[in-house]
């Protein structure tokens, strides 16, 4: 049987002594000593009482969160993994579908593939009896390394999905419950999975886009997600966090019992960045995002020859830039949008975004220009930075405010 490891926290000094990139590591390590849980957004080490209990109960013995009566996840070890001693051209190979006993042994079952990403797979999973089911984004370290070239890179970035929203919880942000690494020594070369259980969601904007009539959101809808994303946005950017990615296929909903509106979610934290607290602003020199959604300013640095002087971005406001094309497209639909928009390049076609927001939605009749949905959407797709809002003017505007 495939020999695999569970590889615990070892930053900050909590390194039990059990080094990844050990090869003579120990067997699965279940022994909820070496385990981390994660509860409320926090990193805690188990009780006494929890450890002996899950001798006879398993991950029952973590029971619920007394205060949010959510599950508590454990002893999944909450971990990071930097196996800084291992060499860069290892050869790292193996499908994740090999943790799938180790995974058993802790009582979940990986169910229905929801969506095959750019880099990781999205599933559905049982937590086992009394714990529900959540989604895990599965990621697998060859990926990043075939992409950023060196392990060490490739595992920054691989954990830059966890690591920037380490401890935040918002409701109107995907909760990141619990990671899990895995490592399998099958062939003497440790290959290494990432399981990162969130809190499940029963779709994107793009699936409930084709879900509804013409494909596209109406006024109220779109003030719908726009209201409680915003308010997601907010939370991240005072955590000092901005996302970068922002586009349909981030936002995910909740649906809610009794017709009740779902609940929106951003999601996807791949490519944001982290300020310090004492980082006067939150500026950045960045060259990535998703190309429609990507702001001018940062799509003009792409072009310039790698040589070029840095440029730093107000981060606050490329994210702005990215939820204003988010509602535009919400509002527009792709079809409309890919006439003017190259999809692989983002450039539009010899118009800017506001007046292509202008042809589609005020010249088609749909809204009058002076109409405050417009006048909000031009404003965050403005090609100059310092003429976008910021989260709070949109959280407080006229039109987010009204009740529709
Ligand atoms: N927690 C979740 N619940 C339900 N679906 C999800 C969840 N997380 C992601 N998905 C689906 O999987 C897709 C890819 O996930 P995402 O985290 O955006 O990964 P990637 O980095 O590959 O874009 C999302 O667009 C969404 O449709
Ligand atoms: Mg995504």
């Amino acid at each position: 049987m495939a020999k695999l490891s569970l590889i615990r926290d070892k930053i900050g000094g909590r390194d039990p002594g059990l080094l990844p990139g050990s090869l003579n590591y120990p067997r699965p390590v279940l022994d909820p000593q070496y385990a981390l849980y994660y509860q409320r957004g926090r990193v805690m080490d188990i009780p006494t009482e929890i450890r002996e209990k899950f001798a006879t109960d398993g991950p029952a013995a973590f029971g619920r969160d007394p205060q949010t009566g959510l599950p508590i996840y454990g002893p999944l070890p909450y971990e990071q993994c930097f196996p800084t001693n291992v060499p860069n051209e290892l050869n790292l190979s193996g499908s994740w579908q090999v943790a799938k006993p180790l995974l058993a042994q802790l009582g979940i079952q990986i169910e229905t593939k929801i969506l095959e990403g750019a880099f990781g797979e999205v599933w559905r999973v049982d937590m086992g009896p009394g714990n529900g089911t959540m989604a895990v984004k599965i990621l697998q370290i060859w990926q990043f390394v075939n992409l950023y070239g060196s392990l060490t890179e490739a595992m920054r970035m691989m954990l830059r999905d966890v690591e920037s929203v380490r401890g935040l919880r918002h409701p109107n942000m995907v909760s990141v419950e619990t990671v899990l690494h895995v490592r399998d020594d099958r062939t003497g070369f440790p290959s290494l999975y990432s399981f990162i259980f969130m809190e499940l969601c029963d779709g994107d904007l793009l699936d409930e886009m084709d879900s509804l009539p013409d494909q596209v959101y109406d006024e109220i809808g779109a003030h719908r997600w726009l209201k409680q994303v915003i308010e997601g946005l907010g939370y991240l950017h005072q955590n000092r966090v901005a996302h970068l990615d922002i586009k349909p296929d981030n936002i995910l909903f909740l649906k809610q019992p009794h017709g009740a509106p779902h609940i929106y979610k951003l999601a996807d934290f791949g490519l944001a960045e982290v300020f310090h607290a004492d980082e006067p602003s939150m500026e950045r020199s960045v060259k990535k995002g998703t190309a429609r959604y990507l702001a001018p300013e940062v799509f003009a640095y792409k072009q310039l020859p790698p040589n070029s002087p840095i440029q730093m971005f107000n981060t606050e406001k490329l994210d702005i830039y990215s939820l204003g094309m988010t509602m535009a497209l919400s509002l527009i639909g792709f079809d409309e949008i890919d006439q003017y928009c190259y999809p692989t390049t983002g450039w539009l076609r010899d118009v800017s975004p506001n007046s292509f927001i202008d042809d589609s939605l005020v010249f088609t009749g749909k809204f009058e220009k002076n109409h405050p949905m417009i006048e909000l959407l031009m404003l965050m797709t403005s090609t100059v930075p310092g003429e976008r809002p910021t989260v709070q003017y949109v959280r407080t505007c006229p039109w987010m405010q009204q009740v529709l």
